[in-house]
């Protein structure tokens, strides 16, 4: 464990490779924004536009899709003031970081990641270097700023679990206590959304199926359809959180109305305790509806000034730059390197 004191700052990542879900608003985003508003810690959010393009990325896609992602972190209630803001390829001390701790981190911890055998699959030599590389990069993010906070969903653990190996190793290598060993903040009722049809799986952008997911850019009524539709069993809802064991989908419609009404799994429960799920579904689509249809309607009016969002990734590039700067120096003085 580190003796140093950092300085309390969260930094988390979104990557602009398709639609936001809203996985990706209850296990992070929302909980971005109440990091931000609690003042506690400095805030840095990144659209991490170098990892997405470790899988193909259609260019002209790329860039709409990092507009659409930095209008979805603003109309969530980031407020490019209070925190910092910026896609990740502006601001080059991330490769930079990435490169050293290509050399720190083994090819046996890469080749452990749940994430790189689901995305290579059976044909990992097909596969990007880049997509290996993946968690060093990953690391560099978080460590460039000294991070000592970093809040994402479950499915991010084992990154994070890496993050800390990296900045172990190279304190221990080089013999200094120089980065954090930063905390993963996994909390709340929905750090796992899972998908609307199977709740046996993650809900995530790339399912084939439309119908699988709520996307943040969906109208009021694809929401509300959506939900209705959702895959339950034919049961009400039980007295108790314990009689979600084995169910589910049922545990997930609660779980997303926890996240969404910021309220605890065991007061849902008590709430709508034997309520069917068609009346309980009727209600959860109108609650989403008033979460999420403004969400929607501000990113579309966001979208509708890129120039104004390229000039606030750029500012906050800008001030990204002015805490990474040093930090990279510091570590090429350590690693040896010659600066002059
Ligand atoms: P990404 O882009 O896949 O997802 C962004 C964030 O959304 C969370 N998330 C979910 N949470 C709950 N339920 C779901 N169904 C769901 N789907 C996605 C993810 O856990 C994540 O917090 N590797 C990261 C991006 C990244 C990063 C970083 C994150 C790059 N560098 C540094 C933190 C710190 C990723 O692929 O997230």
């Amino acid at each position: 464990m580190s003796d140093t004191t950092f300085k309390p700052r969260v930094f988390s990542g979104i990557q602009p490779s398709g639609g936001l879900t809203l996985g990706n608003y209850l296990g992070a985003m929302k909980r971005f924004v109440d990091m931000q508003d609690a003042g506690t810690h400095e805030t840095i959010y990144c659209m991490v536009d170098l990892h997405a393009i470790t899988v193909w990325q259609d260019p002209a896609t790329l860039t709409r899709n990092t507009r659409e992602l930095c209008a979805g972190f603003i109309a969530a209630g980031i407020d490019p003031e209070k925190s910092i803001l910026f896609n990740q390829s502006q601001v080059p001390e991330h490769a930079q970081l990435g490169w050293i701790f290509n050399c720190v981190a083994r090819m046996g911890w890469m080749g452990r990641m749940t994430q790189w055998k689901d995305k290579a699959g059976k044909n990992a030599e097909a596969a990007s270097l880049g997509l290996f590389a993946y968690p060093a990069l990953m690391a560099a993010d978080i460590l460039i700023y000294h991070a000592t906070h970093v809040p994402v969903g479950e499915d991010q653990k084992q990154h994070l679990e890496l993050t800390r190996d990296v900045a172990t190793k190279f304190n221990h290598d080089f013999g200094v206590d120089f980065f954090p060993i930063t905390e993963p903040v996994i909390e709340g009722a929905a750090t796992r959304v899972m998908n609307l049809q199977d709740g046996t799986k993650k809900m995530s952008k790339s399912d084939p199926s439309d119908r699988t997911r709520i996307n943040m850019t969906d109208t009021a009524d694809e929401i509300a359809k959506k939900i209705k539709k959702a895959k339950t069993d034919p049961d009400p809802l039980p007295e108790t959180a314990e009689g979600l064991e084995g169910r589910p989908e049922a545990r997930n419609l609660v779980n997303i109305w926890a996240g969404l009404a910021d309220q605890t799994v065991e007061d849902v429960v008590a709430q709508n305790a034997g309520k069917m799920f068609g009346y309980f579904k009727q209600d959860l689509a109108e609650l989403a509806v008033e979460k999420l249809a403004p969400i929607s309607t501000e990113m579309a009016r966001l979208m509708e000034e890129p120039a104004e969002i390229d000039r606030i990734l750029g500012r906050g590039a800008e001030r990204a730059r002015e805490i990474a700067t040093p930090i990279l120096e510091k570590t090429y003085d350590i690693v040896g390197m010659v600066r002059s």
